[in-house]
């Protein structure tokens, strides 16, 4: 699978690379975005867990936004996996849904590890597996999507 090193992280902040470019606009866009929301969770951590609670709802809430703008891009395409990654999409939620009700009734301490390991499986498998095909089937069709 993807290599986990493509992203470095210390404890509090996870590291944007451009490895993880898909040379597609919006979705280049939205997964940077994600990452500042994931490193707020991160420097959150120290806050508190309403403070963590907050940011991972809001990092959450974009999460949806974002895979609701690709479910509807893969639909207009006809794209043929669109259900696989849709259901990726769908499970990473659950995931997130998930860690958000064990924050609650746990502290930040205590999921930091698991949120690490899915936002590594989001950032490492889902963007360069899922995404990067859909980005490739647009570009083999020579449709583009408004690519930079
Ligand atoms: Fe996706
Ligand atoms: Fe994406």
């Amino acid at each position: 699978m993807a290599s986990n090193e493509i992203v470095s992280w210390g404890n509090e902040k996870i590291e944007w690379s451009d490895d993880l470019l898909l040379q597609a606009e919006q979705d280049d866009e939205d997964h940077r975005e994600m990452f500042a929301l994931m490193n707020r969770v991160f420097s959150a951590a120290r806050l508190g867990a309403d403070v963590v609670t907050s940011a991972v709802a809001d990092l959450c809430l974009f999460t949806r936004e974002h895979f609701t703008r690709e479910q509807h891009s893969m639909e207009s395409a006809g794209y043929p996996d669109c259900e696989a990654h849709r259901y990726d999409h769908e499970y990473l939620i659950f995931q997130l849904d998930v860690l958000i009700d064990r924050l609650m009734l746990s502290g930040p301490e205590l999921v930091a590890e698991e949120l690490v390991d899915l936002l590594k499986r989001w950032l490492c498998d889902h963007i360069l597996t899922y995404d990067s095909a859909f980005v490739e089937f647009l570009r083999e069709r020579g449709r583009g999507r408004e690519v930079a």
